[in-house]
């Protein structure tokens, strides 16, 4: 299915607890550090903008971004493994900064491992800039991983 036959069916709508299950099963199956039930239930309690895109009832993918001040912090970003490399994360994210910007946030901030290709892909696709390194910020297999800095102005 092409990326305008899927947008079709999909919409973007608020995160909700009873979401959890199915996002913590994409979760572990996409990223090698994966988010817990309780850290979803946190972000929420914590009112960061916690959303997911869904088609005919199946999440496809959500975003979570924690605002401080006029910052959006990207926290979490993940597209279920079946749909992804079809346009959907680079569409999810722009959803984003859509939502951060009409919310007067001046940039948008995140750190992603140096060996993440893909999402490093999609973030400079996006049009986000490195702009430090965070030495030895992420737990490893091996020992700790640098975390690379991303801006990308609102
Ligand atoms: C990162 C992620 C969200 C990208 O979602 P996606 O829907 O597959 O990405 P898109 O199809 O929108 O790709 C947009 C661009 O990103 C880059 N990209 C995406 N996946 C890539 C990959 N595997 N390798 C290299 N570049 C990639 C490309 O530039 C791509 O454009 P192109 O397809 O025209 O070449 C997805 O791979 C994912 O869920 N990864 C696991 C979770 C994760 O690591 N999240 C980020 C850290 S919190």
């Amino acid at each position: 299915m092409s990326l305008s036959q899927l947008l079709d069916h999909t919409i973007l709508r608020n995160m909700n607890l009873a979401d959890l299950a199915g996002i913590v099963c994409i979760e572990r199956r996409v990223h090698a550090c994966p988010w817990t039930c309780g850290n979803f239930t946190d972000a929420l309690n914590s009112n960061y903008v916690c959303k997911v895109c869904e088609a005919e009832g199946e999440i496809l993918g959500y975003v979570v971004f924690m605002p401080a001040l006029d910052e959006a912090h990207l926290l979490n970003i993940g597209i279920a493994a079946e749909y992804q490399r079809k346009g959907l994360g680079r569409w999810l994210l722009d959803a984003t900064i859509k939502i951060a910007r009409a919310s007067n946030m001046r940039r948008m901030l995140l750190e992603v491992r140096p060996s993440n290709v893909a999402a490093l892909g999609l973030y400079r696709d996006v049009g986000f800039l490195e702009i430090g390194l965070r030495r030895g910020y992420y737990a490893a297999d091996i020992g700790r991983e640098d975390a690379i800095v991303m801006e990308y102005l609102l």
